[in-house]
């Protein structure tokens, strides 16, 4: 028996599992391109041969993956194995996921969390880590030991098991703003002339680094992935405005959002960095 399980080996799931095993825990791993576990397998932690196997291996599992279609397709897989365990679920979704999720996790006998995590997976394990967890607290206090070695801001929301996607959609919504306005700013800069390391310059001075990093792959033409590709974020909006539409929220802004994103996708931008939604305003009319 190993102390946790984590499925999913992307750049967030393996953050996770590195930061477990610095941790000292035994840690077993599952994804669906073994060969992502090879890094991990030189720390010590056991490669599982299955899903179903890496969820025996564990009483507790951790779950990370693109988004909850691929997390239910596995669930769906794996059912009989979960009796008895405790899931805390790290893909990005909408409370409704994850009000679903706790239901049927319920239903086939685990006990459930719902975690959300707001940085990047170079914060995992750091002082700067942030991560949030909603569900019942018995089982967060059960969970908790192990968790609190993720993150040094390990951010406990509440049993409504809604919360933390709430809070997550909440934390991020605010980039969206941000990443339209700034590719904006690029546009009026190149319309007038004003090039655009000033304005990188002046971003850096302002104290907006990630700003600053996202004009230089402008400047550079370099939109290669690093660990947050486009196709989360497109995911991500695409969740807040089906949310807005469900709550009754105005949903003009998510919306226009998500058709940008969409049309990155459509153009192949999928694995790049979000700074390659330019080249699709770029092409507006
Ligand atoms: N990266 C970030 O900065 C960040 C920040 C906060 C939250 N998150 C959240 O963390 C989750 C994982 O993100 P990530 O950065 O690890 O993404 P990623 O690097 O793109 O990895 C995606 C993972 O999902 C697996 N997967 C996708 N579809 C699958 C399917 N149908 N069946 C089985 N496995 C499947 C992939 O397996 P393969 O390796 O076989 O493709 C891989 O392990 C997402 O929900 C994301 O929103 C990420």
């Amino acid at each position: 028996m190993s102390d946790v399980t984590v499925i999913g080996l992307g750049n967030m799931g393996s953050a996770l599992a590195r930061a477990l095993r610095a941790n000292g825990h035994t840690v077993t791993v599952w994804n669906r391109s073994p060969e992502k576990a090879a890094s991990l397998v030189a720390t010590g932690a056991v490669l599982a041969p299955s899903a179903a196997a890496a969820i025996t291996a564990s009483w507790l599992i951790i779950m990370c993956v693109t988004n909850y279609v691929a997390a239910n397709r596995i669930l769906g897989e794996v059912a009989t194995e979960l009796p008895g365990k405790l899931l805390v679920q790290f893909t990005t979704g909408s409370p409704q996921d994850a009000r679903a999720s706790e239901t049927w996790a319920h239903a086939h006998g685990a006990e459930y969390l719902e975690g959300a995590i707001t940085g990047s997976p170079s914060s995992i394990g750091t002082a700067s880590a942030h991560i949030l967890l909603s569900g019942r607290e018995a089982v967060f206090r059960k969970a908790e030991p192990i968790l609190r070695g993720l993150a040094s801001q390990l951010d406990y929301k509440g049993e409504p098991i809604g919360l933390a996607s709430a809070w997550e959609m909440v934390f991020i919504m605010h980039y969206y703003g941000m990443f339209l306005s700034l590719l904006h700013s690029v546009q009026i800069c190149q319309a007038e002339g004003i090039p655009l390391e000033e304005y990188s310059t002046l971003l850096g001075e302002q104290g907006k680094p990630y700003e600053k990093w996202l004009c230089e792959n402008i400047q550079s033409g370099h939109y290669q992935e690093t660990s947050a590709p486009l196709e989360l974020w497109a995911g991500g909006i695409q969740q807040i405005a089906q949310h807005a539409q469900d709550s009754h929220i105005d949903a003009e802004f998510p919306r226009l959002a998500a058709r940008l994103f969409q049309k990155a996708m459509e153009a192949g931008y999928a694995r790049e960095e979000v700074s390659a939604l330019f080249k699709v305003l770029q092409k507006s009319d």
